[in-house]
């Protein structure tokens, strides 16, 4: 296995190349309506970790993939996590007025062009999936295939779920059981989609993309816990975006309901899983395995 400082290395090159991809698929700012171009831009190029496309591309790799189709799904990914940061922000959800180290887009822009723009990276983030069929079409059926996990994960069953009961349950203590179906839904559900795109165009098969479901769950859970560990432990300098959010909204948490340890101990728990399932799958990226560990210690 590399070393730390060569992982560290190597992910600064791969953030900046999906950073320069993201740039790329970005609309250009024309027409009267300019401006919600200029917001996309604002929140989708404010340097978040990038570890949806990230995950996609190095599950694609693990499975030695070939298929270009993968990079408008790399866009459409972060796209759809992004406007999903923007709406939740938003006064109505968790009202912060902080992300990715600058001010969240409604405070920036009003919470109606806010609305928009969440709006418009979702929608844009299908146009441009869809662009894989002109410029791709020999590969269209596994771009129906990833379209379909794109459009479930990121909808009702999938983040937009999550975050239906998220809001609804907030204010009062709510179960182990209804905070699991938050998390895996509201969070696990685009570390799914990633992880099983990269799959499909890998050319994995039915079953094992449904192992890669799985060891994304695992690795969805143990984000969302670390993300709850650092709203209590972090600095807003580090995490881009305020701490103690989970208090102020009165979210029931794995640290309320279990303490700082007990929520560690849990993300190791549930990362070390993630990886005893990636080790039953026949091929191997070292990255990709050594990224699900610095995610247990993450500091933002
Ligand atoms: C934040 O996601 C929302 C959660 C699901 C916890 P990230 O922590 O991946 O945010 P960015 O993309 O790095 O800003
Ligand atoms: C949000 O969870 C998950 C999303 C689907 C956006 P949080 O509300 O904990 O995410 P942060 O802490 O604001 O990034
Ligand atoms: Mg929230
Ligand atoms: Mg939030
Ligand atoms: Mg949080």
């Amino acid at each position: 296995m590399s070393s730390k400082t060569d992982f560290q290395r190597q992910m600064k090159e791969k953030v900046e190349d999906i950073e320069k991809m993201l740039q790329e698929y970005l609309p250009k700012q024309k027409g009267y309506q300019s401006v919600i171009m200029e917001a996309m831009g604002y929140s989708l190029m404010a340097g978040g970790k990038r570890l949806r496309p990230m995950l996609m591309l190095e599950t694609y790799r693990l499975f030695q993939g070939s298929c270009k189709a993968i990079r408008p799904f790399m866009a459409a990914i972060e796209m759809i996590h992004t406007y999903s940061l923007v709406h939740d922000d938003l006064p109505a959800l968790d009202n912060d007025d902080y992300r990715r180290g600058r001010k969240t887009t409604h405070i920036v822009y009003g919470e109606d062009m806010g609305i928009l723009a969440g709006d418009a990276l979702l929608n844009y983030a299908f146009e441009t999936a869809f662009q894989a069929f002109v410029t791709d079409p020999q590969d269209s059926l596994l771009i129906g295939r990833a379209l379909g996990v794109l459009g479930k994960k990121a909808g009702i069953y999938g983040m937009i779920g999550g975050q239906v009961i998220d809001v609804k349950e907030t204010g009062h203590v709510v179960s182990k059981e209804v905070l699991d179906t938050i998390y895996v839904l509201k969070t696990s559900a685009l570390i799914e989609a990633s992880m099983m795109i990269g799959a499909i165009f890998g050319g994995a098969s039915e079953e094992e993309v449904k192992k890669v479901e799985k060891i994304a769950r695992y690795v969805g859970l143990a984000f969302q816990i670390q993300d709850d560990i650092l709203d209590v432990t972090s600095t807003e300098e580090v995490l881009g975006k305020p701490i103690h959010s989970d208090e102020k909204n009165e979210k029931t948490t794995y640290v309320s309901m279990m303490g700082i340890e007990g929520a560690k101990k849990i993300v190791e728990e549930y990362s070390a899983s993630a990886i005893d399932l990636l080790h039953q799958l026949s091929g191997k990226n070292e990255y990709l395995e050594q990224l699900l560990l610095e995610l247990i210690h993450r500091d933002r």
